[in-house]
């Protein structure tokens, strides 16, 4: 008898570390279901390659319900759900602008939040014990001056992990990676150039493989739960 695939959802994958991830999954054997926002050459790459793409932006709460509903029809089981999307946004110059903590909110916090609740018993039905991985931040729990919004998210994303995984297991492992810089945005550069930005002492800017090979480690391990995993080049010595 054949072995039944497994699924995979992964959510922004149009571009960089997801659509990286999305790939390695499929030439991995996962049925891969992928969500993206912009359509880019990279979204149509996974669909050819036969991936399930799912147009959703996770600002708007109604389109998480949405996505959870379409996941649904699509597969009745999970192997693992791994929440990428995220929006690098630096907080607002107006002091009572509050858009990009309430956007950041919904992406980071609570789409995870009811994604996780919602998709429960497409988890439960995985023949191998499953995984819910949160992509984070190394500076979710140092803070930053400029992205402060961005980083409080990522820090309730890194709480969440926990929550989940004493909340799922035994069934569900819950872990969450938390880089440093893997490959730079473009203001990432123009800090760069200001010498703002911290080069680890491993002095890398290592591409998403690292990524690859975290995720990889998470979902063969059966024993790891609850934690959070940097990949820093080492930031935690400086
Ligand atoms: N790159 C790094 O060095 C680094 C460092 C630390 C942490 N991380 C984390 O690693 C993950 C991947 O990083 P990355 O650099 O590849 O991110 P990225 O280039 O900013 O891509 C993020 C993905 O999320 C999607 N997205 C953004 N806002 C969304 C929304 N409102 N609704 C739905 N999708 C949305 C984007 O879609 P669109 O293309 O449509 O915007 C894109 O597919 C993120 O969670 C990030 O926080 C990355």
């Amino acid at each position: 008898m054949s072995e039944q695939v497994q699924s995979v959802l992964i959510t922004g994958a149009s571009r960089r570390i997801g659509l990286f991830n999305a790939r390695k999954l499929i030439e991995s054997g996962f049925q891969v279901l992928a969500t993206y926002r912009t359509y880019t050459h990279g979204v149509r790459e996974l669909e050819d390659a036969g991936a399930q793409m799912i147009q959703c932006d996770l600002s708007i709460k109604e389109n998480t319900f949405r996505l959870i509903n379409e996941v649904r029809q699509h597969t009745s089981s999970l192997r693992a759900i791994i929440h990428n999307a995220s929006g690098w946004l630096a907080d607002s110059q107006h002091e009572l602008d509050t858009e990009p903590m309430e956007a950041l909110f919904h992406v980071h916090m609570e789409a995870p939040w009811l994604i996780n609740r919602g998709l429960r018993d497409l988890l439960s039905n995985s023949q191998e014990t499953a995984d819910i991985i949160h992509m984070t931040d190394y500076n979710a729990l140092r803070g930053s001056e400029h992205h402060a919004a961005y980083a409080a998210t990522k820090a309730g994303l890194e709480s969440l992990t926990r929550s989940f995984a004493r909340l799922y297991a035994p069934g569900v492992k819950v872990n969450a990676i938390a880089p440093y810089l893997i490959i730079m945005n473009e203001d990432d550069r123009e800090m760069a150039a200001e010498d703002t930005l911290r080069i680890p002492p491993m002095g890398l800017e290592p591409g998403e493989s690292v990524i690859w090979q975290t995720l990889e480690y998470v979902l063969n391990n059966p024993y790891i739960t609850g934690t959070t995993i940097p990949v820093d080049g080492g930031m935690s010595l400086s």
